[in-house]
């Protein structure tokens, strides 16, 4: 990890917390508010996120979004654009989660208009790439990851409003991870990436790793070079998991 890239860990919710959920947020709070190591996210489901951002506000805990339309407004029946999660108080934006590219067929160039969309509002785009554990056997992962890069990130990035994270699809929700030496080669891979398609602003990018991070593996993963940090799913729900993630880099 660089000195010059702030590592920040971040963690996404999926479709799990109420407004009962608070009380962890609250912990979460308390936890980060000595750490001036490394920044912290939570990206709650969509729902919390006005509620969220104002418990907040003023903490060392920043707010984001899961996903969302790429169109300012209009006629899309249940989305939500940019520009709302920025007014609702989110910060960031995630997009191309391996769920949403799974669940919802979003192809690459949609996952970049998702971005630009962030970026339009203001906001940090967190781009996750990642490969099947097919594509991964079969010796594609850089080749798919090389892929999904060229065809996600917009044209204009900066190291302040894109985030990338990689997360191996095989490894989120399993408790399965790579070996370190993988990660390794991958992160370095990606960074060599984006710095081949869109010059040195790819050395002050942050690359996540993500995908079964708990408090017993967060050390040694995020002390990966070039791992910035992490997308953490399942151990973000808890505080005292979360804060044991986060709170490697005090
Ligand atoms: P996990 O999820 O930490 O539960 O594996 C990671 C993610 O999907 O961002």
């Amino acid at each position: 990890m660089s000195q010059s890239r702030q590592p920040i860990v971040i963690g996404n919710w999926k479709m799990n917390g109420l407004e009962a959920s608070a009380g962890e947020l609250n912990a979460m709070m308390a936890a980060a508010a000595g750490n001036s190591a490394c920044k912290v996210m939570v990206c709650p489901p969509t729902t919390l996120i006005a509620g969220f951002a104002a418990k907040a506000a003023g903490s060392k805990v920043a707010i984001g979004a899961q996903d969302c339309h790429d169109a300012v407004s209009g006629a899309h029946t249940g989305d939500i654009s940019a520009e709302m999660m920025a007014d609702a108080g989110a910060a960031a934006i995630i997009v191309g989660h391996s769920e949403r590219r799974a669940d919802h067929g979003e192809a690459d160039s949609l996952v970049c208009s998702k971005a630009e969309a962030a970026h339009r509002a203001g906001l940090v785009a967190i781009i996750c790439v990642g490969e099947t554990e097919a594509q991964r056997d079969a010796g594609q992962a850089e080749d798919i990851i090389g892929g999904q890069l060229e065809g996600s990130l917009p044209a204009e990035i900066t190291a302040e409003n894109t985030i990338i994270a990689y997360e191996p699809v095989w490894a989120i929700g399993t408790g399965r991870t790579p070996t370190l030496e993988d990660i390794e080669a991958m992160h370095s891979f990606i960074r060599g990436k984006v710095q081949a398609l869109r010059g040195d602003v790819a050395l002050g990018i942050r690359l996540l790793y993500g995908g079964s991070v708990k408090p017993g593996n967060a050390k040694e993963i995020l002390g990966i070079e070039d791992v910035d940090g992490g997308l953490v799913g399942g151990a973000s729900l808890k505080a005292e998991d979360f804060a044991g993630i986060f709170g490697v880099f005090s």
